[in-house]
């Protein structure tokens, strides 16, 4: 039988540092709170029972990250008093397993990967395993003490450490694999009897040690895994460590980056081939593009599929569309939510298209507004063309069938109906149904008054 694997997540503490009114662990990081970084690491393992240790701002982050994470069943338990990282984890013994294992992570460690969890659980063999780092500046951190035979005996925090432990570059990370047995075993007795009157989790090495229990310590593959945030410089700077890393995996992937410094990648990004993106690009939520696809200049894409060989020339938004192939958009174009743009059409420079399914082949190249709109395909719709979707009450829709060709600044009436092959006359506001193949009038006929005399100033 498997032995059940609970994670306890410890994010009591207040981030006094951040200088901030919401608690540390909601703070985001490439457009996800810290905590939630933690809680889809630990949804890629098989998770039996993930505890969240909170305090500061509890309420909030219980609200947030439970309105968040429906699926994930969450133990929630209150350290109102933040008596140290051993009192965080005691809190939490009435509700762990007697058996099975735990791993302990932080909530303001965002960045810790699915693979070096699992290899620090299967390194756990004889009750404990730690994640531990070698590190040009150990200062502040808690040192690992090794016997002669090179076996882990004891941490000694920063400030508890002579001069000998001070020089050991050897430092803790915090994250541990430990078995539940030893958790309910030794932390109902630490004492705090140190420098910082706190109970060391930290202490429990040395307990397991007594016991005869060889303790396991692993390398995370990357620094940033075990960095935590204290200080809006940390954050930024975690930031932009971890944006190298989906940068550098989309590289290996085949997308170009004009300059990989000047793109955020806030969710998942997933590209083809050959994709070259232009700096200051932000992507948000899931994206997907295609092979060939060529971003310009600061674009603002959130939850789009963008399909092969798709252009987007500069500062375009667009949020929440679904593009074909072979799709021509901008510079300065806006797709708001449920946009539908067919293989080959296009979509000009200050065109607003929302909830709209433009056809094969169709163009809206200039300053319109299609909203609620299904447009057929080989459409031409004129610079200027305004679909009046919205009656100060009711959202109506218009229909544009295949190859019509509507006129410049025409305004379509919702509800309408303009059949195939039909020509609006520039100028036109359209409030009745067109048929097809033909030509509908919606403005009043030019008038001409010959020599006429403009007035003159008195
Ligand atoms: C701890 C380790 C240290 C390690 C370092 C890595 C101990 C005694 N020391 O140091 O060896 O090198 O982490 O960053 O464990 N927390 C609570 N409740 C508390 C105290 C802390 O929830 O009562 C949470 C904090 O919110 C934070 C985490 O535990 O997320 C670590 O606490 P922190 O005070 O940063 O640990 P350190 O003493 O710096
Ligand atoms: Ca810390």
């Amino acid at each position: 039988m498997i032995s059940p694997l609970s994670v306890i997540i410890l994010a009591a503490g207040k981030g006094t540092r951040m200088q901030s009114a919401k608690p540390k662990v909601l703070q985001t990081l490439a457009g996800k709170s810290l905590l939630g970084h933690v809680l889809d690491t630990c949804h890629q393992l098989t998770v039996d029972e993930t505890i969240i240790v909170h305090g500061f701002g509890g309420d909030q982050v219980k609200s947030e990250i439970t309105n968040q994470y429906t699926q994930a069943s969450i133990t929630w338990v209150a350290q109102t008093e933040q008596l140290g990282t051993g009192h965080a984890v005691k809190v939490t013994l009435s509700d762990l397993p007697k058996s099975g294992q735990s791993l302990i992570l932080y909530g303001d460690v965002p960045l810790v990967s699915c693979q070096t969890l699992t290899a620090l659980k299967t390194a756990n063999t004889d009750g404990m395993s730690m994640l531990t780092l070698t590190v040009d500046n150990p200062f502040g951190l808690g040192r690992i003490k090794r016997d002669q035979a090179g076996n882990i005996e004891a941490i000694v925090e920063q400030k508890d450490a002579n001069t000998d432990e001070q020089n050991i570059r050897e430092i803790n990370s915090g994250i541990y694999c430990v078995d539940n047995a030893l958790l309910h075993k030794y932390l109902p007795g630490l004492s705090n009897d140190n420098a910082q009157q706190e109970y060391y989790l930290t202490d429990i090495v040395k307990m397991a040690v007594a016991d005869g229990i060889t303790i396991a310590a692993i390398e995370p593959e990357h620094t940033f895994e075990i960095e935590g945030v204290n200080n809006r410089q940390q954050l930024a700077s975690l930031e932009r460590t971890w944006q190298r890393k989906l940068v550098a995996d989309l590289q290996e992937a085949g997308v170009q980056f004009a300059d990989p410094s000047r793109v955020d990648i806030r969710g998942t990004l997933t590209a083809g081939q050959d994709v070259f993106i232009d700096v200051n690009v932000v992507f948000e939520g899931g994206c997907t593009l295609g092979d060939n696809v060529y971003i310009e200049a600061g674009c603002v894409i959130k939850n789009a599929k963008i399909g092969n060989a798709c252009y987007i020339k500069p500062y375009c938004v667009i949020d929440r569309a679904d593009i074909g192939a072979g799709v021509d958009i901008g510079p300065f174009a806006h797709l708001r939510p449920d946009t539908v743009l067919s293989d080959n059409s296009k979509v000009g420079n200050f065109v607003e298209i929302k909830k709209s399914t433009i056809g094969k082949g169709s163009k809206v190249n200039h300053l319109s507004y299609v909203g609620d709109a299904t447009v057929g395909t080989g459409v031409n719709i004129g610079a200027g063309v305004i679909t009046c979707n919205y009656d100060g009450a009711n959202k109506s829709q218009t229909i544009i069938g295949d190859n019509a060709f509507i006129g410049s600044n025409a305004s379509l009436v919702a509800p309408v109906k303009i059949g195939d092959t039909a020509t609006v006359a520039a100028g036109s506001v359209i409030t009745k149904d067109v048929d097809r193949s033909a030509l509908a009038f919606g403005r009043a006929r030019q008038v001409q008054k010959n020599d006429f005399q403009r007035p003159t100033k008195k």
